[in-house]
């Protein structure tokens, strides 16, 4: 991968749908994955492991992923919290596994139930496993700019887990802007100090919520860093039902709008993805709220 291109990691599935109280059917979750990956999205994080008391919209994991055609070339990821959720993602036929935590504690008690150093426990199995078996693997630091119950977040902690959870063996870590608060100064801390520590560019992920419409702004500057991999969610819906106040994810066709105006290439289709987008805000009953999904690309006259 040259400097010039940007890995696209799509959550729409995952975090786009996770707080959506309506249920959704697995056909138009398979369909809105299949459309993701007809738009040249190469991976697609496409379910959650978890008890399904905890988030009930993502309960059909097993049967999605029993029944996910895969293409070639595409990768498709799942959260998995524990060894109950790996065992479950590998008999659905999984192959790449997320373990999550986060960088302040009031936030990981609510969202798995641990304290930070009891979830680096839980995944040493996990990410054990996964590895035995060849599977790609990535570890979630949330909260990393701001946290819902403690508030401010020291770039100090998010080295600490970030370092934990590399000492596990994950392929790449994704640094979460859980209730997007962070603006690019924050960025350019919290990156530099990762950096600093040791961590290089090419093992990070940036993972941003558009609650105050800072994730572009924030792309920025985690592209001028030499950041080259974000996370972005197709229609731009998103949240986490124990991260209260935060709104969607960085909309991935506002994305890639950005990274065609930068000359950055993606491998994705906007018209094919506006499909998609279009296709979730239809199965979802709400307008298509994003920038881009909104205005389109822009056809030059
Ligand atoms: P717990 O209650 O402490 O655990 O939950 P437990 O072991 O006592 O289990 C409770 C029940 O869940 C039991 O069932 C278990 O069998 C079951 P019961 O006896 O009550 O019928 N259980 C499971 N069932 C299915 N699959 C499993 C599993 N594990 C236990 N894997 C636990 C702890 C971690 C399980 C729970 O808190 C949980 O599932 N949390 C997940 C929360 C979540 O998915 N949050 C959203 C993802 S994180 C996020 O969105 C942020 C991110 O986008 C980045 C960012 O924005 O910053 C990634
Ligand atoms: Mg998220």
């Amino acid at each position: 991968m040259s400097d010039r291109d940007v890995r696209i990691y799509e959550v729409g599935p995952r975090d786009g749908l996770q707080n959506e109280s309506t249920p959704i059917e697995t056909d138009e979750k398979l369909r809105f994955i299949e459309l993701l990956a007809a738009a040249g999205l190469r991976e697609i994080e496409a379910t959650s492991f978890v008890s399904p008391k905890a988030i009930p919209q993502l309960a059909d994991a097993d049967e999605l992923m029993a029944r996910l055609e895969r293409r070639p070339g595409v990768r498709y990821p799942v959260l998995v919290p524990n060894e109950r959720g790996l065992e479950r993602a590998e008999a659905a036929g999984a192959d790449a596994v997320c373990v999550f935590t986060a960088a302040s504690e009031p936030f990981t008690k609510a969202n798995i139930n641990m304290t930070i150093a009891e979830s680096i426990d839980a995944f040493r199995p996990v990410i054990a496993r996964a590895r035995e078996r060849g599977w790609w693997s990535r570890g979630y630091v949330s909260t990393a700019f701001g946290c819902p119950y403690q508030g401010e977040v020291g770039e100090a902690a998010v080295v600490g887990v970030a370092k934990e959870l590399l000492s596990l063996g994950v392929d790449e870590l994704s640094i979460g802007d859980t209730i997007g608060v962070a603006g690019p100064s924050d960025v350019r801390r919290v990156v530099s100090a990762l950096l600093g520590a040791g961590i290089a560019p090419s093992q990070l992920s940036m993972h941003f919520h558009d609650t105050r419409g800072t994730a572009l702004a924030n792309v920025v500057a985690a592209l001028e860093l030499g950041i080259r991999t974000f996370d972005a969610s197709t229609g731009g819906t998103g949240g986490c039902p124990y991260a209260p106040g935060a709104a969607g994810n960085l909309a991935t066709e506002d994305l890639v709008y950005l990274l065609d105006r930068e000359g950055l290439g993606h491998g994705v289709d906007l018209d094919a993805l506006l499909v998609a987008a279009r296709h979730i805000s239809d199965t979802l009953s709400r307008p298509l709220g994003t920038k881009v999904g909104q205005a389109g690309g822009w056809q030059v006259p």
